[in-house]
This record gives structure tokens, C-alpha cells and sequence, in this order.
């Protein structure tokens, strides 16, 4: 918006304002959690019920509603089966793992959204991937607009990819870059991040709401008109979302999420979305001081002390995606010393924790509620699924009894609420996958006479455990 005060003193002594402005804007308050736009600033949205989100931005108005009539020749309408289309050739990169979360690697004109929590490795394993790609012949642009080049030079020095032909620079203008894309014309393209970059039509922050999806909506026409693969690294909120609104996530092909935790060494890259591939698969990495690498035997990364049988530990296998990850279950049972016993849970949410003591205090026998319970799943990893509940009733118990579980025993079900042990899906794959990593029994439910995945278990026993109160009988 330009204004112009011009101020003319005249013989009557009044003075005179000329104000030119050459675009009109108005309010509206949008929330940064879901992107829902209201005429007035509330405290909490409507839409999503979430707090002190609404902000305000201005917006241009003053564009025509009205659609005149077409004059342009109308867009080629063509059938699905007459099209011969080359199929969607696909850039690989070193890390076969990223190429399977990617769907079989990159597509030519896919924009992908990384989020991540601040530190977790987003620009370094952006960078790892542009150095590979420069390296074997692609153009690539890396947009910085956190860190100088030198940064980025001492960075890619690091990680032993200084030689890379990656071409860098640090711009935060979005029409500026697009400039420089349409002279440039790369393959693939990375901006970190979207809410340092800003568009010049709006008055708003770099960072707020209508910048980051004006821009974005910028980026996103030009990589579908020229075919160009975009990264777009975001940031995250306290809650865990892509900072900005939902609307993001809808107009981008992929999101990406980078986990972990900074404590420790593995992240993993998980597909929340895709329009290439499925959804739900993850990348398992680690980070080392010469960078992101891939883990060798991805299923065994989470069990640490397996030859050792511990009092309060049980083995589980969980699905992340398509990947089978075997994990380590604890637990630590103590008479408690306060009134209110304390239950403590990390890796599962704590009224998972409830769940199972009160069934185990009520199905199967063992009075817990004047004792002390913590559990944690080993290396940091968080589970949501119901497959670890037969697990952590086991844990549980070898704790509270104070014996270890057999050697080689795995625990695979979901126990309900009235105390019986049900299968889980892909029951199949996950014991041919203990069988495969040396395990020689499985507690599993009691239901497996006609069950497929209960004939073919590559020599893995299985113990059948109907009620929560059988377990104690076949764990130790
Ligand atoms: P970075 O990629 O800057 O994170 P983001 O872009 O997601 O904010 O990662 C920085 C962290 O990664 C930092 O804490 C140091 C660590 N790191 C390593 O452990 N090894 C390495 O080789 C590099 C480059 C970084
Ligand atoms: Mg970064």
C-alpha cells in the first residue's frame, strides 16, 4: 500500500491530505491452528476449539467476484484409459528408506512439506539429499532463509559433501526467488524455510498466517507448471502441527514429519500424507557426527539388552507403516510410600497404563493399587498402538512378581476390557519377523484355530493365552 500525505498550506491555513492508496485492504482474523477466517477476533476458534490462535492480517480486497466470460480456447479434456503417459519417472536418492517413505523416490513437480521440531536435522538431511542429487547430474536450488551461505558451506563440510555442485542462496523474497527459478529453471528445488520467505502484495509478517500460504500457493504454481520437485522445510508449533495453517497440509502432495528426540540418536521420516505413495511409512535414521545415516538392521535398532533376561521387561513387535519394529517394554513395580500410588508412563499414553493395572487388578488377580507403576518403552520411541498391551501386562507382572519372562518370549495382543486377549492386524508378518530375529515363542490370543497367520510361523511357538489371568502361568 502507498500513501502519499501531501500537505499544502493555503490562505485560509487549512491543510489539505491527499491520500493515494493504490490498494485496498481489510481485516480478517484467521486461526493459525486450522486456518478458519472470521470477520472479528475471537479468543478461541470455532472450528478447531483451539485458544488464543486468532490473529489478524490484512487482506487485499478490491479484486472482481464477478467471473466474465471465458474468451481463452478451453482446457484438453482426455480418457483415462486412452492416456499413454510415461509413468511418473521417480528420482531415487542414497537412502533407499527415504525413497520408500517418498513412495519409490521423488516426483517431478511433487512439493513436499518437512516439518520438525527446531534442531531435530531437517537442514541437514535436506542437504545430505541435495548434495546427492547435484552430485549425479540434477540442477538443485537451496533457499536459505535461516542461515548465510557460510553456514550452510561449514555445514555441507561436515557432513563431507563440500564438493557437491548444489547451488545456494539465501533470499527470503518469494517473488525474488521465483525470478530466479524461472532464469534458472532447477530440478529440485529445497526452501527452508516457508515461514522466513514472504511475498511482497502483502503487508503481513514473514511467518504469519496469509504469508506462508500466499507464498506457498506461489511456489507451488511454478513447480507444477515447469515440472520442478520442491522441498518446503516448516516448523512446528509446541503441539506438534505445521506451524501456519492446516490449509498447508491440503495444498501441498506430501508432508513429511521428522521425529525424535534430541537425547537421542535415531529420527524418523514419516509420509502423514502422500498423493504418491502411502501414507503412514517411515524412514528409520540416525544421526551421527558426519550426518544423517541409514540403520542397518532397522527391526532390531530398539532392542538393546535381548541376551540378558531382565526382571520387568517384555518383548513386543509393533507396526510403523509397513515396518515391523521389535521394542522393549519396562516396567518398575514398587510398594508405594504415599497415599496416592504414582503412575508414570513414557512411550504410551499414561491412561493406557490405568487401563491395564485396573484389568489386571480385576481379571486377573494381582492387586496392584497400593503399589508404585512405571513404564517405559527403551530408546525413546512412542507407541499408540493396542498390539504392546499384552506386552505391558507382562512387563507388569515380571516386575511385580519380581521373576524375568522366559528367554526368547515375545508378547503380541490387545487385551479388552474384560480381561481377553485379542489379535491384531498383520499378525502374519510380525511373528515371521520375531521368528526371523530368533525368537522361539509368542504369546498370542486364544482364538487361533482357523486363524491363516497361526499355520505358517517359520518354527516360532505359539503360547495361546485367552484371559489376562492365564498370562501369569505362561510368561515365566
Ligand atoms: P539442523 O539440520 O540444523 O536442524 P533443523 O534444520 O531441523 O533445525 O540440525 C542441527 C542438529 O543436528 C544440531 O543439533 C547438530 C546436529 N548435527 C549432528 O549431530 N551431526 C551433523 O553432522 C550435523 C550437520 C548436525
Ligand atoms: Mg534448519
Amino acid at each position: 500500500m502507498l500513501r502519499l500525505y501531501g500537505r499544502a498550506r493555503g490562505t485560509s491555513g487549512i491543510f489539505l491530505k491527499i491520500i493515494i492508496m493504490n490498494r485496498k485492504t481489510k481485516s480478517v482474523y484467521v486461526c493459525s491452528s486450522c486456518g478458519e477466517s472470521y470477520p472479528k477476533w475471537m479468543g478461541k476458534c470455532e472450528s478447531c476449539g483451539a485458544w488464543d490462535t486468532i490473529t489478524e492480517f490484512r487482506e487485499p480486497i478490491g479484486l472482481s467476484r464477478t467471473v466474465k466470460s471465458y474468451n481463452a480456447a478451453p482446457p484438453e479434456v482426455i480418457t483415462l484409459a486412452a492416456h499413454k503417459g510415461e509413468s511418473a519417472t521417480r528420482i531415487t536418492c542414497q537412502f533407499p528408506e527415504i525413497d520408500r517413505v517418498l513412495g519409490g523416490g521423488l516426483v517431478k513437480g511433487a512439493v513436499a512439506l518437512l516439518g520438525g521440531d527446531p534442531g531435530i536435522g531437517k537442514s541437514t538431511l535436506l542437504l545430505q539429499l541435495m548434495a546427492h542429487w547435484a552430485s549425479g547430474g540434477k540442477k538443485t536450488l537451496y533457499i536459505s532463509g535461516e542461515e548465510s551461505t557460510e553456514q550452510i558451506v561449514m555445514r555441507a563440510q561436515r557432513l563431507g559433501v563440500g564438493a557437491a555442485p548444489v547451488q545456494m542462496v539465501t533470499e527470503t523474497s518469494v517473488e525474488a526467488v521465483l525470478a530466479l527459478l524461472s532464469a534458472q529453471k532447477p530440478d529440485i528445488v529445497v526452501v527452508d524455510s516457508i515461514q522466513t520467505i514472504f511475498t511482497e502484495q502483502l503487508e503481513s509478517a514473514p511467518g504469519s498466517v496469509s504469508q506462508i500460504r500466499e507464498s506457498t500457493a506461489l511456489l507451488l504454481r511454478f513447480a507444477k507448471a515447469n515440472g520442478t520437485a520442491l522441498f518446503l522445510i516448516g516448523h512446528v508449533t509446541k503441539e506438534g502441527a505445521i506451524a501456519g495453517p492446516r490449509v498447508l497440509e491440503h495444498m501441498v502432495d506430501t508432508v513429511l514429519s521428522f521425529e525424535g528426540d534430541t537425547t537421542y540418536q535415531y529420527r524418523i521420516v514419516r509420509a502423514v500424507k502422500n498423493r504418491f505413495g502411502p501414507s503412514g511409512e517411515i524412514a528409520l535414521l540416525s544421526m551421527s557426527d558426519s550426518g544423517l545415516k541409514e540403520v542397518a538392521n532397522a527391526s532390531e535398532f530398539f532392542l538393546l539388552n535381548r541376551h540378558e533376561p531382565i526382571v520387568g521387561t517384555a518383548i513386543a513387535p509393533i507396526m510403523e507403516g509397513s515396518r515391523i519394529l521389535v521394542v522393549e517394554l519396562q516396567a518398575l513395580v514398587n510398594r508405594s510410600h504415599f497415599g496416592i500410588p504414582q503412575r508414570v508412563a513414557s512411550g504410551i499414553n499414561p491412561r493406557k497404563l490405568s487401563l491395564i493395572l485396573a484389568v489386571l487388578e480385576r481379571h486377573g488377580g494381582s492387586l496392584l493399587g497400593d503399589h508404585d507403576v512405571f513404564f517405559n518403552i527403551a530408546g525413546g520411541l512412542t507407541v499408540a498402538e493396542p498390539s504392546i498391551d499384552l506386552g505391558i501386562a507382562a512387563a507388569i507382572l515380571s516386575s511385580f512378581r519380581s521373576k524375568p519372562l522366559k528367554r526368547e518370549l515375545a508378547c503380541l495382543g490387545e487385551v479388552g476390557l474384560g480381561g481377553e486377549i485379542r489379535p491384531v492386524n498383520n499378525m502374519g508378518g510380525r511373528l515371521r519377523e520375531l521368528s526371523r530375529m530368533g525368537f522361539r515363542e509368542c504369546v498370542v490370543t486364544g482364538s487361533v484355530r482357523n486363524a491363516d497367520w497361526a499355520k505358517n510361523t517359520n518354527g516360532l511357538t505359539l503360547i495361546t493365552c485367552r484371559k489376562i489371568g492365564e498370562l501369569q502361568e505362561v510368561i515365566f
